[in-house]
């Protein structure tokens, strides 16, 4: 069944157009002006516009507000974009709205209006919260209630310059059946937030709530009806919390913002790869060190491994920040390619402070972390290796090699081991002056220098 195009509707008075039928135009607040423009159907008018020349087409970068925090404005490509929609995601109690209300006293702070909508908080909660974190600004304004139409007039009738919607799930729209939260309301209620966005021209901030496991909740075509989607997670134990773009239409994904959370609010942590690696001079057997990819940001990884003999005829393999079957199939490898046996030992695996990772690169760390357990050994100090490590033993190449050598050589390592297979025009002698790059083409190889 063909899909009819929703009706617009657009109102008399300011000319605020969206496709939700309010009783009250969020835009100039004036009352029963939205008319429907555009009947389903009637889309005869729309044939006969010509397709452009992309280079014809005019562009001039967008002029963007700085949220007032650098490591937001960085993972936003540069900060916040006019007639821009950024949805923020996160767990119940992981900081968005922490988060969010520093941006918003920052953008105050520096002289642009900004609003805060809080559809789950009272007045006194919020500014008990803004007392906390410091904020005090006369152009930080606060609504709270739940009537999302009644809010955004303010955008206009206050002139804010920023406006920040916590949370898409706890306000309602008009003229949409259902309690807020349901994918009714909510596409209703994002919908009408974008619109106004777009017709005010200011940035907005629509804070999303997601599920159990990691989707945002609501409808799906959430992600779409917005430019930007940034989720902002950690781990319970933890007070650090991870800021990424998931998609971004005014930058790219790649960047990540890590904050730890402190008594009065959110701060910035500066040095990503100090969080991960205990940075010691005694030489433990076990510890190898690695470059892997957060996003694509390089961040050290530590991997420790423990082999302890064992009496019963199955030993345990146990990992924490690497998958489990990955462990194994590489202790297997480097039992039959390198001659390494660990059949007679428990082996256990872990990545230092609670890091995960998720990328191949960090097989050779793993196997030779292993190789030095298992020998008893330490590997040298100061050292990282780079590698996917195969079934026959062979070292393959990693994903961004330049950008976690780049690291590397930032945190001081004196030492990378990557494949031989790395294409390796791209660092002679002048590429990394206080690093020596070292190529192995097998484990055999790797291991040969440090046994
Ligand atoms: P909150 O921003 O309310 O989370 P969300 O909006 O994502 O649900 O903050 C959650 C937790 O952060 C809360 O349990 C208390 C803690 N917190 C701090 O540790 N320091 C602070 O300065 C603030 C404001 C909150
Ligand atoms: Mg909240």
């Amino acid at each position: 069944m063909a899909k009819e195009d929703p009706v617009r509707y657009v109102c008399v008075n300011c000319g605020f157009s969206t496709v939700t039928r309010t009783g009250k135009c969020p835009l100039c607040g004036q009352w029963g002006t939205l008319e429907a423009a555009e009947p389903a159907g009637a889309r005869s008018d729309k044939y006969g516009a010509k397709a452009e020349v992309v280079s014809s087409v005019s562009v001039t970068p967008p002029k963007r507000l700085s949220s007032g925090i650098h490591e937001v404005d960085r993972v936003l490509g540069g900060g916040l974009v006019p007639g821009g929609v950024v949805l923020i995601g996160g767990q119940p109690g992981i900081g968005k709205s922490t988060l969010l209300l520093q941006v918003g006293g920052q953008v105050a702070s520096r002289g642009t209006s900004a609003l805060y909508i809080s559809g789950e908080e009272s007045a006194a909660q919020v500014a008990l919260r803004a007392a906390r974190l410091g904020v005090s600004s006369e152009k930080l304004l606060l609504y709270c209630g739940g009537d999302l139409e009644d809010a955004l007039s303010n955008v206009r009738s206050q002139n804010a310059g920023l406006f920040i919607l916590d949370s898409v799930q706890a306000v309602r729209a008009p003229n949409e059946t259902g309690w807020p939260g349901t994918p009714n309301q909510v596409r209703a209620a994002a919908q009408l937030a974008v619109d106004v966005a777009r017709a005010a021209n200011v940035p907005a901030v629509l804070v999303g709530h997601i599920t159990k496991d990691g989707r945002l909740a609501g409808p799906m075509l959430l992600e779409h009806m917005v430019d930007t989607v940034l989720t902002f997670s950690g781990e319970g134990y933890s007070s650090h919390r991870m800021l990424r773009a998931m998609k971004n239409r005014y930058g790219n994904t790649d960047e990540l913002g890590i904050f730890e959370m402190r008594e009065n609010g959110l701060a910035a942590v500066e040095d990503k790869s100090g969080l991960y690696w205990n940075r010691s001079d005694t030489a433990v057997p076990g510890v190898a060190m690695t470059i892997a990819l957060e996003g694509s940001t390089p961040l050290v990884a530590e991997i420790q491994t423990l082999a302890s003999p064992t009496a019963f005829p199955y030993p345990k393999r146990t990992s924490r920040g690497m998958d489990l079957n990955r462990f194994q199939l590489l202790a297997a490898v480097l039992e039959k390619r390198a001659g390494i046996p660990c059949g007679g030992c428990d082996l256990y695996l872990n990545v230092a402070g609670g890091l995960s990772i998720q990328d191949p690169s960090a097989d050779l760390a793993a196997c030779v972390s292993l190789a030095s357990a298992l020998k008893d050994k330490p590997l040298r100090s100061e050292c990282c290796y780079l590698g996917e490590v195969g079934l026959a033993g062979e070292v393959r190449p990693v994903t961004r090699v330049m950008a976690r050598l780049k690291e590397a050589e930032r945190l001081g390592l004196k030492r990378a081991v990557v494949s031989g297979k790395e294409r390796g025009e791209f660092w002679g002698p002048k590429e990394f002056t206080g690093m020596k790059i070292q190529r192995v083409d097998n484990l055999s190889e790797a291991l040969s220098d440090v046994f």
